[in-house]
């Protein structure tokens, strides 16, 4: 049997392995892909059009805010409507997800919204400017809680110092999660990362800013008794 070699990647392209996510199956209600329809022409950005320029693509030099993995992007509609006055970047891989995202935009008149339907890590790579953005968002990422799947977590030193090397000194990086475990695995990451600062008073976790809304799903944990951290680090260098 003859060896197959495996084509070596262009220069830039990734050696990409563990991804934080499987893609789930799912179809696109009516309304979703109406939406999809109507909004992407304005609101969804492409991974192969490479870097965008924010200023352009907005229309005006406003702080920029950018969320992976929205889930179907409640929370982050909510926020774009509560703050006019900064321009908003949302990822997520889950198709349908991005379909009640934009539908959600129309419902609220949201006109500072951008979406990519892509893994967030290739977009922070290829589409986003260095020193660029004010505030990267992470709520609730996937805990993949059994061991042998830790490495799949989004929160990893790689990807941190991406996110650092993307907001502009000074810039917060968000994270929230309700899996106490990952909350005390991103403590730690972030602690050993250079460049970050933690805001948190007691250097751990600081209180639900006013900023993130409660989701649905986080109030039903917390009727539960679940427990939700959440940690803003702010890039010092
Ligand atoms: C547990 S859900 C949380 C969704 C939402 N943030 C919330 O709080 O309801 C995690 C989401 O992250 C998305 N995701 C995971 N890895 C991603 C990646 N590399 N790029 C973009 N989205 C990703 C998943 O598709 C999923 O929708």
């Amino acid at each position: 049997m003859t060896e197959v070699q495996k084509p070596e990647l262009p220069e830039g392209k990734h050696h990409r392995r563990v991804r934080s996510y499987v893609k789930r199956e799912g179809r696109m209600t009516k309304g979703q892909a109406r939406a999809m329809e109507i909004y992407w022409p304005t609101m969804g950005l492409e991974h192969g059009n490479g870097l965008v320029d924010l200023a352009e693509e907005f229309g005006r030099d406003a702080p920029v805010v950018l969320e992976i993995g929205f889930g179907m992007g409640k929370s982050l509609v909510e926020m774009a409507a509560a703050e006019p006055d900064k321009d908003f970047i949302g990822i997520e891989v889950h198709g349908p997800g991005v379909g009640a995202c934009l539908m959600a935009a129309e419902e609220q008149e949201v006109k500072n919204l951008r979406v990519f339907e892509h893994d967030a890590v290739e977009i922070l790579a290829d589409c986003i400017k260095d020193e660029s953005l004010d505030r990267v968002q992470l709520y609730f990422p996937d805990p993949w809680h059994k061991k042998r799947h830790h490495k799949r977590r989004i929160v990893q030193p790689e990807f941190i110092e991406t996110v650092r090397r993307k907001l502009k000194v000074g810039g917060v990086f968000h994270m929230a999660t309700d899996w106490e475990h990952y909350s005390e695995h991103m403590l730690e990451e972030m602690n050993e990362a250079p460049g970050f600062t933690n805001t948190a008073a007691d250097g751990t976790f600081v209180p639900r800013p006013d900023f993130r809304p409660l989701t649905k799903f986080e109030a039903r944990g917390q009727r539960l008794g679940h427990g939700v951290w959440d940690l803003i680090f702010a890039r010092s260098e």
